[in-house]
């Protein structure tokens, strides 16, 4: 960032609401719009976050799921307790409550790790991963396509059934294909731009709800 990105960085509405609020990042507000959208927490107590780092998304997951707990206790599906794991190649510092895991995703050993932490399917996986950026929009959008593909896989393995999951994209040549795939493994798929998303970047969201 140059200086004056950063100065601009500041001066960012969301960057300064989220200062206010005690959120880690800006990016909370992407994953709120996204909720009042979509109600992708709905029962949601189970929680994977993939590229969890700072943790702002794992603040606004905690709420979530800690309001669940109380808010759901009925003859419906619910769990009497959450679970939450945020995993990044950063350190995330920690939260109350929530197992942080520092690994790359794609190594097999993180499939342990979910395995080990959660004793049955989950409810939710939320990734707002993002590759590290080269600056080369088409490169950069193959490799983040490419760590979607194997964040889907995630999904398709422990996600339960009927379960939700959103998965950052950044548009290009290869989106569509992906966005194609991933909508087969739900009963809605969408894709998303948030507000709090900036307007040059080419980030977008997959929803998708209640899997197949
Ligand atoms: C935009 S940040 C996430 C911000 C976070 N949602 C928050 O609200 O605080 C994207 C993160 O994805 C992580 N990431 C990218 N590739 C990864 C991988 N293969 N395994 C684990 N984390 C990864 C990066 O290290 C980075 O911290």
């Amino acid at each position: 960032m140059t200086s004056d990105d950063s100065h601009r960085h500041k001066q960012d509405r969301h960057y300064k609401k989220a200062k206010i609020e005690g959120y880690r990042a800006r990016s909370a507000y992407k994953l709120i719009d996204i909720q009042n959208k979509f109600n992708i927490f709905k029962r949601a107590y189970y929680i994977l976050d993939i590229g969890s780092a700072p943790g702002s998304w794992l603040q606004v997951e905690k709420k979530f799921a800690e309001e669940n707990v109380e808010k759901y206790n009925d003859n419906f599906y619910h769990r009497s307790e959450y679970k939450i794991m945020g995993v990044d190649l950063k350190r995330t510092s920690p939260i109350e409550e929530i197992k942080s895991v520092k690994m790359d995703i794609t190594n097999p050993e993180f499939k342990n790790e979910i395995e080990s932490f959660f004793d049955d399917k989950l409810d939710l996986i939320l990734s707002d991963a993002s590759i590290n950026k080269t600056g080369n929009k088409f490169s950069d959008h193959i490799q983040q396509i490419k760590l979607c593909k194997y964040i889907l896989g995630l999904g398709k393995k422990f996600l339960k059934y009927k379960g939700n999951m959103v998965i950052k994209c950044f548009q290009g040549t290869d989106f569509k294909d992906f966005y194609d795939i991933f909508k087969q493994e739900f009963k809605i798929g969408k894709a998303y731009k948030p507000k709090a998303s900036k307007k040059k970047s080419n980030e977008i969201y997959l929803i998708g709800i209640d899997k197949i």
